[in-house]
């Protein structure tokens, strides 16, 4: 592990605009940088960069962030690999935090798995390119098959000469160990014997993200059945099947810029259609697909469209694939193909602007294509259109954005032909079986339900917005002095209660502290909560707000909100708002106005929220009189809550 002292080193020393500054064209535009977005295509400038506050922030496409942030977007690197990539920018030294025996000796077979598998790369690209053999049998074979030297050289490809040992033996006296050739998968081993895994067959490297080689599928070249075609590496340290993707480190960049992967099942419909000019393309390689793979793609995109072969194994396939998918929040379309066609021979004799239309036209919404699908085979089959739109719901249950369920019934509905009432109670009743049956894995925000028109749906993103609000706030103004007009409760002469205002000059910081104190209230989202205290805690320091005080110690999500909040102030420098004589709307209004407005609002919320507590409680509840009292207080408060809220607005 990297040092907590190497990385605080990282953070003071790396300019945001400097590190930048080596990917995207920045032009100084008052205190900022601007430039083009690198992560669209456009002509006028959104991209933001803020010496000042060291964040940056990209307008077409709404990511933001540090430095740090910015090389994960970009190259697309872990965090690790980020801080190594500006610990080599800016000369720091890595130091790495003592490990554990334990943890060393896992390590280090690590690399010297890593080690002998670039090696074998190495040695299988030679022996295809430089030896009779590897030229004349696997060379000519992709060849024939139509591959470009370019394309060969891109992926890597190579070949195991048709000998036991070719490769052991070389590998051995270049002094690789034999206990790792075995791990490794690239020596079987039986009793005193060894012989080579991939002997007589072409190689296709597989590899990591950041291009490391972890492990090689090898094709062979001979037609008889009693070989498999593809022998694959056994799974060892490095090489995890279910959390690899054939083709990603190629795909990823073009993956995000697109903003759409296709997904295929093979390693020669990869490259196949890379070559034809389609890039953001990877291959589960005949392995199931699993939610690893996909969390790999749903790092650089929200969406993928599954090509797989047209016949009934590959239909197959990709109908399991569906469900992993949305379960992700991804959105999926599935592109079918001629039958008997799979994405390498469909390519082929088609350049990418015949592809391109291809795909644009014939990819299908994941509902409209299980029903197109299913429907052939059951029109006049009631039992059959019953299972079918039950397949379908399930599908839908598994997406947890309530606007696309919604969405998504209405389209099933109006397919089938079968009322929304009928599918909402058939959701209801499936999400019950999901959820009694245990889940292991289920999101914290997987929490709501999932029968229309709840309000439990509708309360949790204003929950969520008030509590943002607040943060907005403080990040933006928690330091600024305001008079603070709040109306007390009072009782007059006549022996009524009225509301009297009083004024009183505060911090915003320490009146939002106040308030929410008095309230006992706490932040229901566990990271706006963090938020909240680092905020607080250094505003009585009397330091500036600034993102770095929260990395690493909230998500990339909530890392970016913090950013957009920083950046929205530039926003209107970048969009010349005075100008065009428009003026932000928040602006506008008084600070003070503002807080209160929002404390004011989120009591009423919690009170509402109280109550309905308590309508819920009424039913099996024997004491029902102290629970009506509690409503009728809430009421009440909730009442006076609001004659303050006009009063203040
Ligand atoms: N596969 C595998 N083991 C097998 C068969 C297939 O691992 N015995 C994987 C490979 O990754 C292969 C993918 O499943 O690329 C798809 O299989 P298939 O469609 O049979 O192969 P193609 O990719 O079409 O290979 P080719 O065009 O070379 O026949
Ligand atoms: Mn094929």
């Amino acid at each position: 592990m990297i040092s907590k002292s190497t990385i605080d080193k990282v953070f003071e020393s790396s300019r945001v605009e400097e590190v930048i500054g080596d990917f995207v064209q920045l032009k100084k535009s008052g205190s900022n940088f601007k430039g083009l977005s690198p992560f669209s295509e456009e002509r006028t400038p959104s991209f933001m960069v803020s010496p000042v506050k060291q964040i940056w922030k990209d307008f077409s496409s709404g990511k933001g962030g540090t430095a740090i942030t910015f090389l994960m977007e970009h190259e697309h690197f872990t965090y690790p690999e980020a801080i190594k990539y500006l610990a080599n920018k800016y000369n720091i030294e890595i130091e790495e935090t003592e490990q554990s025996d334990e943890q060393k000796i896992e390590s280090d077979e690590k690399e010297s798995l890593f080690l002998v598998s670039e090696y074998a790369n190495k040695f299988f690209q030679n022996t295809l390119k430089e030896t009779d053999e590897g030229k004349s049998i696997g060379l000519s074979y992709f060849k024939e098959r139509g591959f470009s030297e370019k394309i060969i050289n891109t992926f890597q490809l190579g070949y195991c000469k048709d000998e036991w040992t070719s490769f052991t033996d070389q590998a051995i006296k270049d002094s690789y160990k034999i206990e790792f050739l075995e791990k490794s998968g690239l020596t079987i081993v039986k009793e005193d014997k060894k012989f080579d895994r991939f002997k007589g067959r072409v190689i296709f490297p597989i590899l990591s993200m950041s291009g490391r080689v972890l492990g090689f599928g090898g094709r062979t070249l001979k037609s008889s059945k009693s070989t498999a075609k593809y022998l694959n590496s056994p799974e060892s340290k490095i090489y995890y099947k279910s959390k690899i993707l054939y083709g990603l480190y190629h795909a990823k960049q073009e993956i995000a810029k697109q903003d759409n992967c296709f997904l295929v099942e093979g390693y020669t419909d990869v490259m196949r259609m890379y070559e034809k000019g389609i890039h953001n393309v990877v291959s589960s390689s005949g392995t199931a697909l699993s939610s690893d793979q996909i969390r790999l793609i749903n790092r650089l995109t929200n969406n993928i469209t599954v090509v797989f072969d047209g016949d009934s194994a590959g239909i197959n396939a990709a109908f399991r694939g569906i469900d992993i998918i949305l379960e992700q929040g991804m959105n999926v379309k599935i592109c079918n193909l001629p039958e008997g066609e799979d994405p390498d021979s469909f390519a082929k004799d088609k350049n990418f602007d015949e592809l391109s239309s291809y795909f644009s036209e014939n990819s299908k919404d994941f509902i409209t294509y299980k029903a197109s699908l299913l429907i052939e085979g059951s029109k006049n089959d009631p039992i059959k259109k019953a299972e079918t739109i039950r397949d379908m719901v399930t599908s839908i249950s598994k997406i947890s954005d309530q606007i696309k369920k919604e969405i998504y019934i209405k389209e099933c509905s109006s397919i089938m032909d079968i009322s929304e009432d009928v599918l909402y109670s058939t959701l209801a009743q499936i999400s019950k079986q999901i959820n009694s049956s245990q889940k292991p894995y289920s999101k914290p925000n997987d929490s709501f339900t999932v029968v229309k028109n709840t309000n439990k749906k509708k309360s949790v993103n204003v929950l969520y917005e008030l509590e943002k609000k607040i943060i907005e706030i403080l990040i933006l103004y928690g330091d600024k002095t305001e008079n603070f007009e709040d109306l007390l409760l009072k009782e007059n002469e006549a022996g009524e209660l009225v509301l009297e205002p009083v004024v009183k000059t505060t911090k915003v910081f320490e009146k939002i502290y106040m308030d929410l104190q008095e309230d006992e209230m706490e932040f229901s989202n566990d990271d706006f909560k963090n938020i909240y205290y680092i905020i607080i805690e250094n505003l009585n320091k009397g330091s500036n707000i600034t993102v770095d005080m929260f990395s690493n110690k909230v998500p990339v999500n909530i890392e970016l909100e913090i950013t957009n909040i920083l950046m929205g102030e530039e926003k209107y420098s970048l969009h010349d708002w005075q100008r065009n004589n428009i003026f932000p709307k928040d602006k506008s209004k008084s600070i003070a106005q503002l807080v209160n407005d929002t404390i004011l609002n989120l009591r009423c919320f919690l009170i509402d929220q109280k109550v309905n507590e308590f309508k819920n409680k009424t039913i099996d509840s024997i004491d029902n009189k102290s629970i009506l009292d509690e409503v009728l207080n809430y009421s009440n408060l909730k009442m006076l809550l609001s004659r303050k809220l006009k009063r203040v607005i």
